[in-house]
């Protein structure tokens, strides 16, 4: 009996270590257009990182760009997509940054784009964060590389988690307006079931995503570049992994409201430091829509949040930008990529 109780405590200890990341095989294309439900056209080729998690068979799409010109050193930049895009709207500034020599590594997270969308996966920041890590090592990328942690919106939220539990991982730290800023539930968001997500998730189409970036993130415009990505997420939440995505999103705004970074911000640590670029005009906050008024008006006020959260981390540079709202880069993609060069050279 006690042998039989030592020999289970040695086999955790041996799945532990086996687990702490996820090891897969790397799957090179062409794969068919329609991808787990995304039929978007990327501007680099597809690549599928194949791996177990959760003890389900899952596939992350990812592109992966070889650096030109190639440095002596290994420099990889890491763009991680929000909640309303995908790996292919970062697709500009990989450019920059591969022609500045970084390998590039775009990821789809899971339960988004051209991503598995599995049915019962319980969607956390960590695991999000572990399956990235286990991607970048897969690509035989690891700590003794540069590596630069960019996210934007709720791939900042992302990329917050990932350099807390990565900090080796992550040389540089890029945030874009990231979500997360605030502990939402503790600012009073009421919180709902997940079912009631699932409710929003399935009236969500090519309209609705519309009015709510050209509000929420590009002040009243609206032109071709920002109306490319209502379309390619319009396109998922109509296609053929429809259900599953819907449930995959509900759960993904769960996960945003019940695991806040907001209290963790100080705690962050990079090799070198980290850039947070905000759009002051950006008022996203998750769960605003059915606050009550009281708690809604203090909510997303990206024009004061970005200060604060300068001031809690180490090694920090703000950038603001007066005229942008939730998503500069797209905004101007010309002054955003110039203030990141600028900052990874200095
Ligand atoms: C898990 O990974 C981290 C990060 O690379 C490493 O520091 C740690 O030693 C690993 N733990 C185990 C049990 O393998
Ligand atoms: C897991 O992470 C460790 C520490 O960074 C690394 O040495 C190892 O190769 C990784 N394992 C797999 C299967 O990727
Ligand atoms: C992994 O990278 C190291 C150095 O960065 C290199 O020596 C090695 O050959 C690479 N292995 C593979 C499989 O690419
Ligand atoms: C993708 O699907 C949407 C709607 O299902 C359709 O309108 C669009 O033309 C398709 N795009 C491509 C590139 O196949
Ligand atoms: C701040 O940056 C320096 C290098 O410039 C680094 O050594 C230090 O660890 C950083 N501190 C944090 C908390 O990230």
């Amino acid at each position: 009996m006690r042998l039989c109780l030592a020999s289970a405590f040695v086999a955790a200890a041996a799945m532990a270590s086996h687990l702490n990341n996820s090891s897969g095989v790397i799957v090179e294309g062409p794969f068919p257009q329609d991808l787990h439900g995304s039929n978007f056209t990327y501007p680099f080729p597809i690549k599928l990182f194949r791996f177990s998690s959760q003890n389900q068979p899952l596939e992350m799409a990812f592109m992966d760009l070889a650096p030109t010109p190639s440095l002596k050193r290994q420099k990889v930049a890491v763009l991680l997509h929000g909640k309303n895009f995908c790996a292919a709207t970062w697709g500009e500034t990989a450019s920059v940054l591969q022609a500045q020599g970084y390998r590039v590594i775009l990821p789809d997270q899971v339960g988004f784009c051209k991503s598995s969308k599995p049915r019962d996966y319980q969607f956390s920041l960590p695991q999000l964060a572990l399956n990235t890590f286990s991607l970048l090592h897969a690509l035989n990328i690891t700590e003794s590389d540069e590596v630069t942690i960019v996210g934007h919106s709720l791939g900042g939220m992302l990329a917050i988690r990932f350099t807390l539990l990565y900090p080796d991982m992550a040389t540089n730290l890029v945030l874009t307006n990231p979500i997360g800023l605030e502990d939402y539930l503790a600012e009073g968001v009421p919180y709902l079931d997940i079912s009631a997500h699932l409710a929003s998730e399935a009236e969500t189409n090519y309209a609705s995503i519309k009015a709510y970036e050209q509000a929420t993130y590009y002040q009243g415009d609206w032109i071709e570049d920002y109306d490319v990505w209502a379309r390619m997420l319009s396109a998922v939440y109509a296609g053929s992994e429809r259900e599953a995505f819907l449930e995959a999103q509900a759960r993904v705004v769960d996960m945003v409201l019940t695991q806040p970074v907001a209290n963790d911000v100080s705690r962050v640590k990079t090799k070198r430091g980290v850039l947070l670029v905000v759009g002051t005009k950006d008022t996203t906050a998750i769960g605003k829509q059915w606050s009550p008024p009281n708690v809604a008006k203090r909510l997303g006020k990206f024009n004061a949040l970005g200060k604060a959260t300068q001031t809690k981390i180490a090694n920090c540079t703000l950038v603001e930008f007066e005229d942008s709202g939730h998503a500069p880069q797209i905004q101007d993609p010309e002054r955003f990529n110039g203030a990141l060069l600028k900052w990874l050279k200095r």
